[in-house]
């Protein structure tokens, strides 16, 4: 699938303030700094649409953004930073998942994970959430830019299988960086796929 038009429709941060127009919705979660902002820029090819920052916590609001004028690529807040007091953490963890629980529109959330590092608890304990609650989702590993290609592979190959331990199969993983494209063509053409079959 090509992006041919993408275009920034608002920000909320309760379900009930999210655009009007209601359309089909594919949404990116994961640790702060992980890259859903810069992956977002990455896919539609608009460099500097969705805010990133070096600094974790840079998105604190619900970011619709409308593609081809069809559907929504949605940017969340990151969950589980650390850093931030407990209060800031546990608005945004409302924040998130009063758009999971309460979005009609959702069709999938992708879950990005660091391709450099274990899954952590707070990762784990999210999917096995969304598992719960039948959230249809895939992975996505991030920053593939930044190691070489065989410690990435083995990096990867243990994440899928600890995610073995926990569920019969694997959900769609991808690989990306939002620094060389990687992934791009596979992640739009899978959303395309999903979205033929609504
Ligand atoms: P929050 O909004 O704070 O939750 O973070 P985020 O997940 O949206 O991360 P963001 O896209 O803002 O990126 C965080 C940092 O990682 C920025 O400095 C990016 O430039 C960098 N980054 C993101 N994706 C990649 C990537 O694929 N490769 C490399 N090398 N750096 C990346
Ligand atoms: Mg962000």
């Amino acid at each position: 699938m090509r992006i041919k038009t993408a275009v920034f429709s608002g920000s909320s941060v309760k379900v009930g303030g999210k655009p009007s127009l209601r359309l089909p919705e594919f949404a990116f979660i994961g640790r702060s700094n992980v890259g859903k902002s810069s992956l977002i820029n990455m896919l539609t090819g608009h460099g500097s649409l969705a805010k990133t920052s070096q600094t974790p916590g840079k998105t604190q609001l619900v970011n619709h953004f409308l593609i081809n004028d069809k559907w929504y690529l949605v940017d969340l807040p990151g969950y589980g930073y650390a850093r931030l007091p407990d209060k800031d953490r546990a608005r945004l963890r409302h924040i998130i998942w009063d758009y999971i629980n309460n979005s009609e529109d959702l069709v999938m959330l992708f879950v990005l994970i660091d391709s450099r590092h274990d899954m952590q608890e707070v990762d784990l304990r999210f999917i096995s959430e969304l598992g719960e609650k039948g959230i249809p989702f895939g992975i996505i590993f991030t920053k593939g830019d930044k190691q070489g290609t065989t410690v990435l592979e083995a990096q990867v190959a243990r994440n899928k299988e600890r995610l073995l331990q926990d569920w019969e199969e694997l959900p769609p993983c991808f690989v990306s960086s939002s620094v060389n494209g990687l992934g791009k063509e596979e992640i739009l053409n899978y959303i395309g796929s999903v979205l033929q079959a609504l």
